[in-house]
């Protein structure tokens, strides 16, 4: 079987972005015959990005009824909340004992914040929590946990995939072959979605179109999305722009190559705008109406996360029992 593993911090709405880059590729992998999906609300994650309890409980809510509404089947795919296992902290201190320094030195994130204080002349770590330096081996726990091969995730995530596969190379030249090392799976028409003003969507750019705004919203989200002043009859460019890019993420091939003509055409920018409107509507209205009633039952939200990590937790368990084994701490016997 193949193992597929992905997960959604819990610090916000979900976006476009999350679902054409994570949720659907994800779904439609789970429904592969000889699949097992691990799909999970990354909430331990969510504390390095804020402070807010109230915010973490509503994203909490919001992003599970979102896998929900997308069509996720619980009967099918391991289903959890990553705080409900506490065999992932324990994994990531035993990961943290056999990574080294010097690769999570190099993340992305958290050299984007050491780069940024020391360009406004701060002290290098202002700012920074423990939690974003060691990110990356939070995030390879969860992975190793359930021995994933495939992750399907958003560029922005390679990075940390790679990390995963270079701790669990590492651990298991230690300790002898227990993890697997996993691969990103990305779909590269979608692997960067752009947002409102055409760089990535991204909840720190404030530029994200939500997921499961109103129609009005999202149309008024749409008309604001950048473009340049070419008048409408004047041909336009689809190479670097995001609204060509969002069109392409929710149509099918041949509606895609239909107004990537219409570009070379000239369409009116209103027009195309109007385009991708409706290509959204058609593909976001009817999980919306389950959104809706979704969000509208955390208790049944509840229960469903309780299940998946009742079965999640039946193969951590034993595994993470194997780890202990492993390093020493405990004999399996
Ligand atoms: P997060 O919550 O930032 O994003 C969730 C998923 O959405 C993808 N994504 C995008 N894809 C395409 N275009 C965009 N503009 C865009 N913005 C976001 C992300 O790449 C991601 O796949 N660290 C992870 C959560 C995580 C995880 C894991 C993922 C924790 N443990 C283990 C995979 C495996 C994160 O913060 O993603």
């Amino acid at each position: 079987v193949k193992r597929i593993l992905t997960g959604i911090t819990t610090s916000g709405t979900p976006h476009l972005g999350n679902y054409a880059g994570a949720i659907r590729p994800a779904i439609e992998a789970s429904r592969q015959p000889g699949s097992e999906s691990f799909y999970f609300l990354a909430d331990y994650h969510s504390l390095i990005k804020t402070s807010d309890p109230e915010r973490v409980q509503r994203s909490t809510l919001e992003i599970a009824a979102t896998w929900l509404a997308a069509g996720l089947d619980t009967d099918r795919v391991w289903f959890y909340r990553q705080s409900d296992i506490p065999e992932i902290p324990e994994l990531t201190w035993l990961l943290t004992c056999n990574a080294g320094k010097g690769l999570l030195n190099r993340a992305h994130a958290y050299k984007a914040a050491v780069d940024k204080n020391v360009a406004d002349g701060e002290d290098p770590d202002a700012g920074v929590n423990m939690g974003l330096f060691m990110y990356p081996v939070l995030m390879a726990a969860d992975i190793l946990m359930f021995k994933a091969h495939s992750v399907p995730v958003g560029r922005d995530q390679i990075q940390h995939i790679e990390m995963a596969r270079d701790i669990a190379a590492r651990f298991n030249h230690q300790y002898g072959e227990h993890f697997t090392l996993p691969e990103a799976a990305i779909d590269e028409s979608v692997a960067t979605l752009p947002g409102l003003d055409g760089r990535k969507m991204s909840k720190s750019y404030d530029n994200t179109i939500p997921l499961f705004a109103s129609s009005a919203v999202m149309k008024k989200a749409i008309a604001s999305i950048v473009t340049d002043s070419r008048a409408p009859g004047e041909p336009k460019e689809t190479e670097g722009s995001a609204l060509f890019q969002l069109y392409q993420a929710f149509s099918t091939p041949a509606e895609a190559a239909a107004m990537r003509d219409a570009f070379a055409a000239g369409i009116a920018w209103g027009e195309a705008k109007q385009a991708l409107f409706e290509r959204i509507e058609a593909a976001v209205a009817p999980m919306r109406e389950r959104y809706e009633t979704l969000i509208a039952q955390p208790a049944l939200i509840e229960e469903k996360l309780h299940e998946g990590a009742a079965k999640a937790r039946a193969i951590a368990t034993p595994f993470l029992a194997e780890i202990r084994h492993a390093v020493g701490l405990r004999r399996l016997d």
